[in-house]
């Protein structure tokens, strides 16, 4: 009897071992060795062995696994044409050699993992999202301090740095430091914890990864915010608005472009020796006041709730003027019998904005107030470039645009 179990027992290890050796080399990274490695004159394929590779890249608190698969990548010789056995496109790896930099500290994804779904960080839980074509640009700034020198490589980033300045972003979010505190701080944005943003991924479309989840905000904020209808709640209970965020009807490329931007603000800790730091320059102001006064309204966003170049157009749910933040084309025809009225509101605000139906609740864009911000002498230039939007006015002001300024206001 313990003769038969034993002969029982060892039958059943043997048929578990040969199953697990079965499914070992089953793997996919196995598969595409040998796939790869048929390829191959013998020749060639000496001195390449098959198992799993990982470069360590210790500086870096970094392992990647992804050479395991990916086993051409800087032999540009056996390449083929098709992934995971392509060469590296370009010189990056002649620039950041892989034994030193790996390949996650550009591409994301999961380093350890042998998979290409979890090694591509498509599995739930893991939160950096595999960073391909376009959106590696969103880690070249963790190491180079100065966009730049690099200009010519990252055009998208490039892209979207300026666009946050053009379309106002700072007028309502602060990034390392500069901006408004209407709204959340984004410098962190690009690692926010997933189980904060869970919420949000039930309401969109896969993937659920902070790509794709920037980039639904950016299309539309009220998408993931939509508010609460009136109809829908008990009695008494107030309604909720949708997002006071605008929807910038930005292009998809645009929204890409800030994508990438807002993804390589998350500051990394890497060594000194990876870090290629910023060389400071002195900006040259213009010499005219109207134009430093331009630069003065980009970079402090009043264009994001007043509209690229105070067109105006940006919905305040419940403001009085029309449910819009007033445009600012004529506040010359308004105030320039009232400068200092104009500059006390400017450095005051204006809070909280009149309500167009006094039962709803209040808006929730108001005007900021901006004295520790703007010094006196940039609030004049401000004011010159205020009063030159009118230049381009050829009408008197519509009835609808009245002036915010109310004889309590002095
Ligand atoms: C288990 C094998 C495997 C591993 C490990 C692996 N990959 Fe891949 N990779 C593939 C395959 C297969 C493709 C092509 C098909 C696809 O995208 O699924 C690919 C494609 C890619 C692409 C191009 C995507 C495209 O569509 O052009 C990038 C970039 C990439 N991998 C990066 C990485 C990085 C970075 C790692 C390590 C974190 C990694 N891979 C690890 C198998 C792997
Ligand atoms: C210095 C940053 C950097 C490092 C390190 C790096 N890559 Fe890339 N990788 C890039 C850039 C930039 C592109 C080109 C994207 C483009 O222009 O479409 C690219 C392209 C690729 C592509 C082609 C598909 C695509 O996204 O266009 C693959 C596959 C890839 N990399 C895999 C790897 C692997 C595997 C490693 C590690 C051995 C690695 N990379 C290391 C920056 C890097
Ligand atoms: C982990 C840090 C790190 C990351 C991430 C990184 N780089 Fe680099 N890069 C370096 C270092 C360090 C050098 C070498 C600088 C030197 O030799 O002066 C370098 C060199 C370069 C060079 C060559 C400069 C020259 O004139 O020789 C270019 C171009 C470049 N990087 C662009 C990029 C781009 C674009 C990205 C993003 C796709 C990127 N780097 C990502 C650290 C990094
Ligand atoms: C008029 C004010 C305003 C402007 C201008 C504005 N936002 Fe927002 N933003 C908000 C408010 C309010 C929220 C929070 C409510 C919400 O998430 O819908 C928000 C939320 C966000 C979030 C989500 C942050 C998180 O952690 O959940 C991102 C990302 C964002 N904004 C990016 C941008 C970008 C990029 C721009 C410029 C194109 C911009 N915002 C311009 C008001 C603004
Ligand atoms: C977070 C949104 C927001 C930002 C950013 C913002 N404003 Fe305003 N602003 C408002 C709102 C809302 C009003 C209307 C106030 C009211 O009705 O009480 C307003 C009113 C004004 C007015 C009065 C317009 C009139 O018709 O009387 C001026 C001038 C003005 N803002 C200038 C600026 C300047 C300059 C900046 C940048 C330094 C700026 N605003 C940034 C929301 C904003």
């Amino acid at each position: 009897m313990k003769r038969l179990l034993f002969v029982a027992f060892s039958g059943l290890l043997t048929v578990l071992f040969l199953v697990a050796l079965g499914w070992d080399t089953n793997r996919q990274w196995n598969r595409y060795q040998s796939q790869f490695f048929k390829t191959l004159r013998p020749s060639e394929r000496r001195g390449l062995s098959d198992g799993i590779k990982q470069i360590i890249a210790s500086d870096l608190n970094r392992v990647d696994r992804c050479t395991t698969c990916h086993v051409a990548i800087d032999k540009p010789a056996l390449a083929l044409a098709q992934e995971p056995f392509k060469a590296h496109p370009g010189q990056w790896l002649v620039w950041h050699p892989v034994e030193k930099f790996g390949c996650t500290v550009c591409h994301g994804g999961q380093g350890l993992a042998t998979e290409t779904k979890a090694a591509h960080g498509q599995v739930p839980h893991w939160e950096e999202p595999l960073l391909q074509g376009q959106f590696v640009q969103a880690s070249c700034a963790s190491c180079h301090g100065n966009l730049k020198d690099i200009a010519s490589h990252v055009p998208m980033l490039v892209k979207g740095k300026r666009l946050f300045e053009e379309v106002g972003c700072y007028g309502c979010h602060t990034v390392k430091e500069r901006g408004g505190t209407l709204s959340q701080d984004l410098t962190e944005v690009g690692s926010k914890p997933y189980e904060l943003i869970e919420a949000d991924f039930e309401m969109m479309e896969a993937p659920h990864d902070r790509i794709h989840w920037l980039m639904t905000k950016l299309k539309n904020p009220r998408v993931l915010n939509p508010g609460v209808r009136p109809e829908v709640l008990p009695l008494g209970e107030e309604e909720v608005f949708p997002s006071a965020m605008p929807n910038f009807g930005l292009a998809d490329e645009q929204i890409r472009a800030l994508t990438v931007y807002l993804l390589s603000l998350t500051d990394s800790d890497y060594p000194a020796s990876y870090v290629v730091p910023a060389v400071s320059e002195s900006t040259i102001l213009p010499a005219s006041s109207v134009e430093r006064g331009r630069l003065i309204f980009e970079k402090n966003g009043c264009a994001g709730c007043h509209g690229i170049g105070g067109a105006g157009g940006r919905r305040n749910w419940n403001a009085g003027l029309g449910e819009e933040v007033p445009a600012l084309l004529y506040v010359k025809a308004y105030y320039s019998e009232a400068v200092e009225r104009l500059k006390g509101l400017i450095r005051n605000g204006r809070q909280p904005v009149p309500r167009a139906d006094p039962k709803r609740p209040a808006p929730g864009l108001y005007m900021p107030a901006w004295k520790d911000k703007i010094s006196e002498s940039e609030l004049d230039d401000l004011v010159a470039y205020l009063f030159s939007l009118a230049d381009e006015l050829p009408v008197s002001p519509p009835s609808n645009a009245a002036s915010v300024q109310t004889p309590a206001d002095g």
